[in-house]
Parts: structure tokens; sequence; C-alpha cells
């Protein structure tokens, strides 16, 4: 099948590669041009494993192609998808569905007949309608179908999540647009992925309760993390204790520094704010917003008070800033605003993070960067660790405290062991990880 992808970032990039990967034959379309020239000369614009090699083996195999003209990705194409972005709208938190739209405008005018257009961007209830509504102003063919396809792949494990997705939701309104999207995915179907048929509003809308709903779990585990420190018990047994029930399941169960990345925080409030319009309370997903930004802002109170009261010129280091492992992503990061308050609080901090330093040096700018996580060490009163890549797990942790100047170890993701740090000669706090011993009888 001839396939255009209109956005090529994140989603649509490892969307069409894969796509692409399936057999079909697909053009991904960027107003970027530096994005598609990139492309073209086989770099990447995002650091995904894995996804240089698929592309490349790809558009070696004449699958899958770059441009930044949408009337050429158009050429022959059966469908077309939109993976543009659609960022929280400044100032209310609404999605931002211009660059859709935009999109939207500029395709209606390019159609030739009547294919399907799938909405792969998350969009709140309702934009298919105006998707469909907009098409025919501006002149699209008639018999144009509108379709929702939500995409749940996780950055860092992308590929995997795309070509063994645990489903593959579809909403529409026409069999035309179910028989293309069975097609299209008609690969995954045969390796038995379910692929679920629902009304185009009802796909929309799942797509944003499933990610409210892993926010939840989230932020419900990190309130368990605070009570366990109160009370002198431990989140990760606790974790243990009730993921192991199969009604609960142990994923997104992992306290830490509350949840980033550029879906969970703009979902939640888009979700909001849909529900606002519609008259409808959401106490749980309003609570879950709040506790997560109360959240972010305290971790820089973690590490102050494991500084004895303040940060004011301590040297700090910081291991790890994307929002989590095995992606460059900086959106939304709880590390922008631990950094941000420690960095007001007078602390001088080095950092290191082994893909994410471009796009944090964009949003991070006052801070040092380091080498290696060995090389944040030297010098530094406390060591915080934000994210959990694989590679720090293995650190030597004796090394790391003669290195030191003071000996305090905050690790907000729980990648140590309490007894293994202080062994090393660290003084350790992890997140919702009491103490307090039981007398015996
Ligand atoms: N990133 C994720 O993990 C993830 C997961 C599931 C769903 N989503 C959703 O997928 C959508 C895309 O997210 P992303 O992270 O890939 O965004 P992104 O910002 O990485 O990529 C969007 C791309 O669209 C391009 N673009 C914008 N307008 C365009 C136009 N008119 N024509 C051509 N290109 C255009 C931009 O230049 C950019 O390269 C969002 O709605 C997001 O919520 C993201």
């Amino acid at each position: 099948m001839r396939i255009a992808m209109i956005g090529t970032g994140y989603v649509g990039l490892v969307s069409g590669t894969c796509l692409a990967d399936f057999g079909h034959h697909v053009t991904c379309v960027d107003k970027d041009q530096g994005k598609i020239e990139g492309l073209l000369a086989g770099r990447m614009p995002i650091w995904e494993p894995g996804l240089d090699s698929l592309v490349k083996s790809n558009v070696e195999r004449g699958r899958l192609a770059f441009t930044t003209s949408l009337a050429e990705a158009l050429k022959d194409a059966e469908a077309v998808f939109i993976a543009v972005g659609t960022p929280s709208r400044r100032g209310d938190g609404h999605a931002d569905l211009s660059y859709v739209f935009a999109a939207v405008e500029e395709l209606a005018g390019l159609l030739k007949g009547p294919i399907v257009i799938v909405t792969k961007s998350t969009v709140p209830v309702g934009t298919g309608d105006k998707i469909a509504a907009l098409l025919k102003e501006n002149g699209a063919p008639e018999g144009t179908s509108v379709a929702s396809n939500p995409e749940f792949l996780r950055e860092g494990a992308a590929i995997a999540d795309f070509k063994h997705p645990d489903r593959i939701l579809v909403g529409a309104e026409d069999d035309k647009a179910r028989e293309c999207l069975a097609e299209i995915y008609r690969p995954l179907f045969l390796n038995r992925a379910p692929l679920l048929f629902t009304s185009r509003r009802t796909a929309e809308l799942t797509k944003y309760a499933a990610n409210a709903f892993l926010a939840t779990k989230i932020s419900f585990i990190n309130e368990m993390a605070d009570l366990c420190e109160a009370v002198g018990a431990d989140v990760q047994d606790l974790a243990r204790g009730i993921g192991l029930d199969n009604r609960i399941g142990p994923k997104f169960l992992h306290a830490g520094p509350g949840y980033g990345g550029s879906c969970f925080p703009k979902d939640t409030l888009a979700l909001l704010r849909t529900a606002e319009d519609a008259g409808i309370e959401q106490r749980i997903v309003s609570t879950v917003v709040g506790v997560n930004d109360d959240r972010k802002a305290a971790m820089a109170d973690r590490v102050r008070e494991a500084l004895g009261g303040s940060v004011e010129g301590k040297r700090i280091g910081v291991l790890g800033l994307t929002f989590k492992p095995n992606t460059d992503d900086m959106r939304d990061a709880p590390s922008i605003p631990l950094v941000e308050r420690l960095v007001s609080g007078g602390a001088s901090v080095v950092a290191f993070d082994p893909v994410g330093r471009e796009q944090a040096e964009k949003v991070l700018p006052k801070i040092d960067y380091a080498a290696s996580a060995e090389a944040v060490a030297d010098g530094a009163d406390a060591l915080v660790v934000v994210t959990e890549w694989d590679e720090f797990r293995a650190l030597d942790l004796g090394e790391l405290a003669g290195r030191m100047k003071g000996k305090v170890l905050i690790d907000l993701r729980n990648i140590y062991d309490r007894a293994e740090a202080e062994t090393a000669g660290l003084s350790y706090r992890g997140v919702g990880r009491g103490s307090a011993p039981s007398p015996g009888v």
C-alpha cells in the first residue's frame, strides 16, 4: 500500500519506518527542512534505539522516502497519516490543534481522489469531526474518509512497541476506512495483535483515558512512597506486593520524581479541558495533575534537606536529564524544575546524560555538562540520580564517593541499594524507602 506520513517526529518517523518495514511504500513529509535533509543524508533527528538501521534498510529497499513536499508525498497515496505535534496550548492547557488543522487545510487542496485520512496525533474527542468539516470546506473530494488511529508507542522502546503492540485501536465511521486500516495493519493482525474497532470519538478519547490512567498509577505510587518514608516501610516491596496481583499489574508502579515527557503532562491537562467543556467533573485526573506538579516541585527540597537545609554554594552532580532512559527527549522532564530550583537556590549544578545533552542544553543552559558519570562526582557535595539509565546501575559507588567532596547520594529512581551505598561511604536517600527497624518481642 502507498502511504504518506505527515510529521516526521518521534511518532511519524517510527510509524512510517515500521510501516515501510511491513512492506508498505511510505513517504514521510515534514515542514522542517533540516530534519528532512538530515534524514536524506542518513542522520536521525531523534535518538531512538534501532531506528537508524531500520530507516537505512527500508530506504535501501526503496520502500521509505523523505520529502518536504506534501504534494510529492501524496502522489498515488491510498492513505495519509497525520502525526504532527499537539502540544499544550499556552495559557489554557487545551491541546493546540493548529498543526493538525494546518496540515489538513494543505492536504485538502492537494487530494486528487477520495482517500483515507488517519489521525495518529493525540487529539481531543471530536477532532475527527472537525477535520472532516475542514476537508469539505477546503474542497476535498467527496468520499474522503477520516479515521482515528491513536499511537501508544513508548519512546525508548518505540520500534518494539509499534511492531508488537498490545492492541491497535481504530476509530472509524465507514467501511472504507476500516478496510484500509485493516489492510495497513494486516502484518500485525496476522501476528495476533488485537485490532480494536470503535467509533472515531471513542478512539480519540481512549488515548487520553489510557494516558490518564497510567499517570494515575504513577501518582498513586508516589504518594505511597511518601507514606512509606513517614512510617518506615519500603515502596519497592510494596509495589511488588500489589503489582503481583493480576488485577493491578506491576507496570507504572515505580516511585520517582513525578511523570514528565511529551505525553502525560499535556494529555492529562487536555483531558481536563475536554471534561470542563463537556461540563463533567474529573476529580481523579485533576488530583493526579496537582499531585504530579507538586511532586516535581518538591524534588529540590529533598536535595536541600539532604544537604542540611541549604544548597547555597554547593556543587550538585546530576545523573540523567531526559524524562526517561533511552531517549533524548527533554519535554517536561522532571530534571528541569529540579535543576532550575537548585540553581536559583545558589547551587552550581554539573550534569551528565548519556544522550540528552544536546536537547538539555537548550532548556538548561546555565549548568555545567560533564563528559561522564564519574566526572559528575568530582568535587560534588551531593549526587542526584534523576534518570535511570542502565549505565548508571553498574557505577562503582566507592569510586564515586572517592571523587566527591560531600558523601550524599540522592537516588530519585531507586537504582541503588542502601547497604551498597553505605558500604561505599555514602549517605543514601532513595524514594519511599523508609528504614525504621521494627522491634522484636
Ligand atoms: N512522542 C511520543 O512518545 C508519543 C506517543 C504517542 C502519541 N504521541 C502523539 O503523536 C503526536 C506527535 O508527537 P511527536 O512526539 O512525534 O511530535 P514531534 O514534535 O516530535 O514531531 C512532530 C513533527 O511534525 C512536523 N510538522 C508539524 N506541522 C507539519 C505540517 N503541516 N506538515 C509536515 N510536518 C509538520 C514538525 O516539524 C515535527 O517534526 C502528538 O500528538 C503526540 O501527542 C506521541
